[in-house]
């Protein structure tokens, strides 16, 4: 994620930017900075957290000019600190950028760089495009940006201005959003369009790989050859409101939504060909050496991601995996030694039971990961190695984005982890690698679809007071966080259960108004799980099936069906939860609930 926005023309900069980056906050707040040209230099302001921190800073310390941007962080790549905050500037301190996005082959570039005498300030890949751009300035700022794009990888936008250049702005993007807004007498432009609603309506989506100059008298745009293209300037309707949540009436569902985008995030780089690399991660065979066990912690949703966490991690690698509820494992009195891997599992890597437990295992001397989506966050910085999950920032109280990238997260993890110790053969991650590619797509698809059962479900059971989600093996943690997401948003109790548990007491429940959700896709338990079904059908209970497209025996048996798209089972609770965050979420908000913040909860629990 992250925010940028820019500004040309006669009002403060400043203004303008802050305006903006309080829009586009949504995006990242680990870090805010502007970059103001004023005829006789550029004038950098940063400060780390919210935006107001760099409010405070602009008051004490002014940056004055009609040309400017700014940007909100959201840290990929460094630690959110100081150094590592936008706008980057150029070793000649001319030029300064934003960027909104990951320069994927930054090491490569940064080599180069530093064989050249570069020195480098932060840890970001944004500051080596900063230096590859003052490196090829030839006076023309555009020509320049035309030319370093060419050496570009992975996904931007990016605006950058040249204090001998003190008019305009350049900005450019591949496959992150950039949009201009058009005034009279000034311009500018901006992640999203909220960011510019305070000004102007006029806006321009800036096409794929084109560059944008942007000065007070006008908007050039060229395509990739350089030649110039017409602008297409569109009048937007979006309310500031809305704009924010792009259209969605909630966090919730603009977050379900950006699954497919999340999910190719987090594995973008980290599949080549037909296999995993988590060279990132620093994994090594030897640092693995003596792993006789791997302990799972974490809390909540988390925590059911660590439970299917546990299965692909025994699957791929072999060793023993048990996974803890971090506020239990805490008072447990663990057992913990060297031969023990941790794995501490946290979007937002601040849960103060799943810190706590870490610290006690640090202590006993066990090896750490983190797999977490917030970067520099507390869980991270205290593990010997992170998997970042790249989601962006979630928003919604009610995890869904984050748990769905926690899973391919885990799937990366165990198949790397088996491949370092030779327990994966070349044809199983292929398979895997192949399923992971796939996975955008589908989840894609499935919501494409608008789920009309989900809809139809939710209206007709939002009145009772209890719901049962069953599943077995790596779906048996789905029905538990499906229950999960309906109970913290629409206040209905849900039960997660293991099917062949239902017989074991639950059972008794069931009678002609009580609705079962049952997780049954493709895979080993399909068969079974559909006998579970079987028992709750012949006792009258009501059935809605999450299967597999075209499993005729579910259609039959289901009172509602609700289909996924195919896939390798061990992927299957990414595509399977999917239609479960919806029913939790057409449910609570046909009761009228405030979906983002549901009573009584807080998105980052720092407390025990
Ligand atoms: C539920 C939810 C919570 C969190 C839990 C752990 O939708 O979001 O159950 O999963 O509080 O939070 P993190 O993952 O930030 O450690």
């Amino acid at each position: 994620m992250c925010g940028i926005v820019g500004y040309v023309g006669s009002r403060e900069a400043t203004e303008v930017l802050i305006e903006g980056l309080r829009r586009l906050e949504y995006r990242g707040y680990d870090s805010a900075g502007v970059a103001v040209l004023n005829g006789s230099g550029v004038q950098v302001r940063k400060a780390v957290g919210r935006l107001s921190a760099l409010e405070d800073e602009l008051r004490t310390n002014p940056a004055k000019g009609g040309v400017g941007i700014g940007h909100t962080r959201w840290a990929t790549h460094g630690v959110p600190n100081l150094v590592n905050s936008h706008p980057h500037v150029s070793y000649d301190g001319k030029l300064s950028i934003i960027h909104n996005g990951i320069i994927e082959n930054y090491r490569e570039l940064k080599n180069e760089l530093l064989e050249q005498g570069v020195q480098f300030k932060s840890d970001t890949d944004t500051e080596v495009v900063a230096h590859l751009l003052a490196k090829n300035y030839d006076g023309d700022l555009l020509a320049t940006v035309h030319k370093v794009l060419k050496r570009l990888r992975g996904a931007y936008a990016i605006a950058v201005c040249h204090s001998d250049e003190p008019n305009r702005i350049i900005a450019t993007r591949v496959g992150s959003p950039l949009v201009i807004g058009v005034g009279e007498g000034e311009n500018f432009l901006a992640s999203d369009v909220p960011a510019l609603l305070k000004y102007t309506r006029k806006v321009i989506f800036l096409a794929e790989g084109c560059l944008a100059e942007v000065t007070r008298e006008g908007v050039r745009l060229f395509n990739t050859e350089m030649q110039p293209i017409e602008a297409t300037v569109t009048e937007t309707d979006l309310t500031l409101d809305a704009a924010e949540k792009e259209g969605y009436e909630h966090f919730m569902l603009k977050e379900v939504h950006e699954q497919p985008h999340a999910l190719s995030e987090t594995i973008r780089g980290r599949i080549e060909g037909e296999r995993i690399d988590l060279s990132e991660l620093g994994l090594t065979a030897d640092m693995l050496h003596g792993v006789n066990r791997i302990a799972i912690l974490a809390c909540g949703t988390s925590l059911y991601s660590g439970m299917v966490g546990k299965y692909l991690l025994e699957r791929f690698t072999r060793i023993p995996t048990e996974t803890w509820s971090a506020s239990e494992f805490r008072y447990a009195d663990p057992v913990i030694d060297p031969g023990m891997l941790v794995v501490a599992v946290s979007q937002s890597g601040e849960t103060a039971d799943t810190l706590e437990a870490l610290r006690i295992v640090k202590a006993g001397g066990a090896r750490t990961i983190a797999v977490c989506n917030v970067m520099g966050s507390s869980i991270p910085r205290h593990c010997d190695a992170t998997l970042y999950t790249r989601a962006g920032p979630e928003i919604g109280v009610a995890s869904t984005k984050a748990y769905t990238t926690q899973l391919a997260g885990f799937v990366l993890l165990a198949v790397g982890i088996g491949r370092l110790l030779n327990r994966v053969s070349d044809v199983e991650e292929a398979r895997i690698v192949q399923g992971l590619r796939e996975l955008p797509a589908q989840v894609k698809s499935l919501l494409d679809e608008d789920i009309v059962a989900v809809k139809r479900c939710a209206k007709r059971y939002k009145d009772v007071f209890n719901f049962m989600y069953i599943g077995r093996h790596f779906n048996y943690p789905t029905a538990m966080e499906g229950a999960l997401k309906l109970k913290e948003i629409s206040y209905i109790h849900a039960e997660g259960y293991a099917g062949g548990e239902m017989k074991h007491g639950p059972l008794a429940l069931v009678e002609g108004t009580f609705p079962t959700i049952a997780i049954a896709p493709q895979g080993k338990t399909r068969e079974k799980l559909i006998s579970n079904v079987q028992e709750i059908k012949a006792r009258k209970g009501v059935v809605v099936m999450v299967s597999t497209h075209g499993d005729e025996e579910a259609r039959e048996l289901a009172d509602y069906l609700i289909e996924i798209p195919a896939c390798e089972e061990e992927l299957s609770p990414i595509l399977a939860v999917v239609p479960l965050q919806l029913l939790a979420y057409y449910t609570a908000t046909q009761l009228g609930r405030d979906v983002d913040k549901p009573r009584n909860l807080a998105k980052s629990v720092t407390v025990e």
